[in-house]
């Protein structure tokens, strides 16, 4: 390939150069991915209003999260594994991103820990909390979290158990990868990859190895979600874990009103209308669709974000004029990371960044902050 000018180009190219175990558990949803398909599908319909002979310049996609200044109203989601989408993955998505000036989530399946993460890309990025039923190490992956200068926790509230993902079953997902005679076939020809990886010590579950007793291989995601995570994850929890941060609090997966009011209570600073890029409950709406309702429920209470479905910059204007105030990215960095590494996670900022400063201009507005319902045509987008 040689010029790369969209999202759809990175996914080739990473889907060429990422071994197939690590490439699929990125681009999969659960069961017959219905919800993954309509995440995408469903800003489709949604159409622009063009606008001319009004001025287009100059243009600022600049806004704020959770109060922080942002180049554009994306940031990056956590994402479980990005280390091994390419090598030392978490800390080169974190550096596109500080330079790019957006947000970077790292998840707490990582393979880069949050102290590495921090020496290497510096302070600032946002940490994402999986519940576990330790609650003691829990508490210290929030006091980890601060003390390396996190600037938002993003709890997330729709994974206490997994959704299942075929392919990673058939492929036997792991980090690192079993030395089976498949994927021994299937890494050499990857020599890129192997390349890297090859270089780095970070193979392993980087928050969880050596922090956890007796915990020293937890190679398989969905066997240590099964044992760990909790699964009677509570508002009390929510309540107990704001305290404890007593920073910005974001919770991620609120589908329905009747939670986004819950959360409003809970007294957290945003919510994320997310399901997960389509990864835990098939059948559930998708995000596009769900966010009106919820900004009816609670618009004026609390800030809302969205994820699942965002490849382009139409879509992120979609979901700003549709009322949340940022969105995030997951597959869409992992096939630049994937693709390029660091400079491919640039690249789909710069994609995204571009398509979203040009639609902006195109529907007659200069400001990111100006946008709203009005830039879509009546009766193309979904409401309340
Ligand atoms: C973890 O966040 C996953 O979706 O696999």
């Amino acid at each position: 390939m040689t010029v790369i000018t969209c999202i759809e180009d990175l996914r080739q190219l990473a889907r060429r150069r990422v071994p197939r175990m690590f490439y699929d558990y990125a681009d999969s949803g659960a069961w017959t991915e219905s919800t993954y398909r309509a995440n995408q599908e469903d800003f489709q319909p949604i159409r622009l209003r063009q606008r001319v002979a009004v001025p287009m310049e100059p243009r600022s996609t600049r806004t704020t999260m959770v109060g922080q200044p942002v180049a554009m109203p994306v940031a990056l989601a956590p994402t479980g594994l990005t280390g091994m989408q390419h090598a030392d993955g978490e800390i080169l998505a974190a550096r596109a991103a500080q330079r790019f000036g957006v947000p970077f989530t790292l998840s707490t399946m990582s393979i880069c820990s949050i102290e590495d993460v921090a020496e290497h890309a510096g302070p600032g990025f946002w940490f994402q909390l999986y519940v576990m039923r330790d609650r003691d190490f829990v508490a210290r992956l929030i006091d980890r979290a601060k003390a390396a200068g996190c600037s938002a926790l993003v709890l997330t509230l729709d994974l206490q158990i997994l959704g299942q993902r075929h392919k990673d079953l058939k492929n036997g997902l792991s980090a690192p990868p079993k030395p089976t005679l498949a994927n021994l076939l299937n890494l050499a020809t990857k020599p890129r990859w192997c390349w890297h990886m090859l270089r780095t010590p970070r193979r392993q579950f980087g928050n969880i190895v050596g922090h956890v007793k007796g915990v020293d291989d937890i190679s398989s995601l969905s066997a240590w979600t099964q044992q760990q995570f909790d699964p009677t994850l509570s508002w009390r929890d929510v309540e107990w874990i704001k305290n404890r941060w007593g920073g910005k609090l974001i919770l991620k997966g609120i589908m329905d009103p009747e939670d986004a009011r819950l959360a409003v209570q809970s007294g957290a600073d945003a919510i994320v209308v997310s399901n997960h890029g389509g990864r835990q409950l098939d059948g559930a709406e998708s995000t596009i669709r769900a966010l009106p309702r919820i900004v009816a429920a609670v618009g004026g209470q609390i800030e809302i974000h969205m994820d699942s479905g965002i490849r382009s910059g139409q879509d992120v204007l979609k979901a700003r004029a549709l009322g949340a105030r940022g969105t995030y990215i997951g597959r869409a960095f992992l096939w630049g990371l994937g693709a390029l590494g660091e400079a491919g996670v640039t690249k789909a900022l710069e994609i995204l960044h571009k398509e979203l400063e040009l639609t902006m201009a195109f529907t007659g507005h200069t400001d990111i902050e100006t946008v709203d319902r009005s830039v879509l045509i009546p009766g193309t987008f979904p409401t309340a």
